[in-house]
């Protein structure tokens, strides 16, 4: 039975490029014969769980960046492993520099054949949590070759509070793209990956990926997690609302987060 209980050695440059840049690599960081076992579910599930299933040309720009499935860990007992792996988790806390993280939810984010790219955007957007004490677990299922590619990240636009954004859009795209220029931001990438690598990104960090272009399927399994000691925030963005009441449910701002809906991972 696999239980992804052990520690991952993670080294101070990681760290340090996490807090400097937004974002870091970890490479291994769940084994082929863990992925021959608890990938299947998310990939099934990840499919047939989608909230969008609509063809690809009905889809706005961010639906067609991929078939997004939310908190699957509750439809299955190997995905729950996955998700609620103390070895994910106590990397997750490192990088934040946090003794304790909860999980906020997970994704499945399924890049499709012919699916578009993911439009530069900040994820904290729609959080109605602290972002800067929250960071996402992006880990592929399969291997990412550099014709589908990987993420690319505005480094240090993290740090930058003055630059915000509106949601995943054509409008978030051209805003940021225009903003990354003008301040000369350096646009980073971890290249391709392997399955069982992740990167892990800062909650304000701006990021995008390119579009698929092969015939297959680009099936990524992300966790985010969030300083288990952070507030609720106070809710001032049309985009929060719906995160506010799903995810954190419509806790009023300034309290601690539950158990129920956002268990502690680390430690465990
Ligand atoms: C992607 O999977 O294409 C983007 C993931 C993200 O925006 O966090
Ligand atoms: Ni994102």
């Amino acid at each position: 039975m696999i239980d992804l209980g052990d520690r991952h050695p993670l080294d101070e440059a990681t760290v340090g490029s996490f807090r400097a840049r937004g974002h870091a690599v970890v490479r291994g960081l769940a084994s082929p014969s863990e992925l021959a076992e608890l990938a299947p579910p998310i990939v099934e599930l990840g499919t047939t769980h989608a909230w969008d299933t609509r063809p690809l040309e009905e889809r706005d720009t961010y639906g067609k960046a991929f078939l997004q499935s939310f908190n699957l860990h509750r439809a299955d007992e190997r995905i729950r492993t996955f998700v609620f792996a103390p070895r994910f988790a106590e990397v997750a806390a490192r990088l934040l520099g946090v003794q304790s993280v909860r999980l906020y939810h997970d994704q499945g984010l399924f890049k499709e054949p012919g699916g578009g790219p993911t439009p530069w955007h900040q994820d904290g957007f729609y959080w109605p949590l602290p972002a800067e004490r929250m960071v996402t677990m992006w880990m592929p299922l399969v291997d990412v070759p550099p014709e589908i590619g990987t993420m690319t990240f505005a480094s240090g636009s993290h740090l930058l509070t003055d630059l915000r954004g509106t949601r995943i859009s054509d409008e978030s795209q051209e805003l940021f793209a225009s903003e990354l220029r003008a301040r000369g931001l350096p646009l980073d990438s971890h290249g391709p990956l392997a399955a069982g690598d992740a990167t892990f990104h800062a909650g304000w960090v701006v990021h995008s990926a390119p579009g698929n272009p092969t015939d297959r399927m680009r099936p990524v399994m992300t966790v985010i997690y969030v300083d288990a000691d952070a507030r609720v925030a106070d809710v001032i963005r049309p985009g929060q609302e719906l995160d506010h009441e799903v995810w954190i449910g419509g806790l009023a701002p300034g309290s601690p987060l539950g158990d129920r809906r956002n268990p502690v991972l680390w430690p465990v």
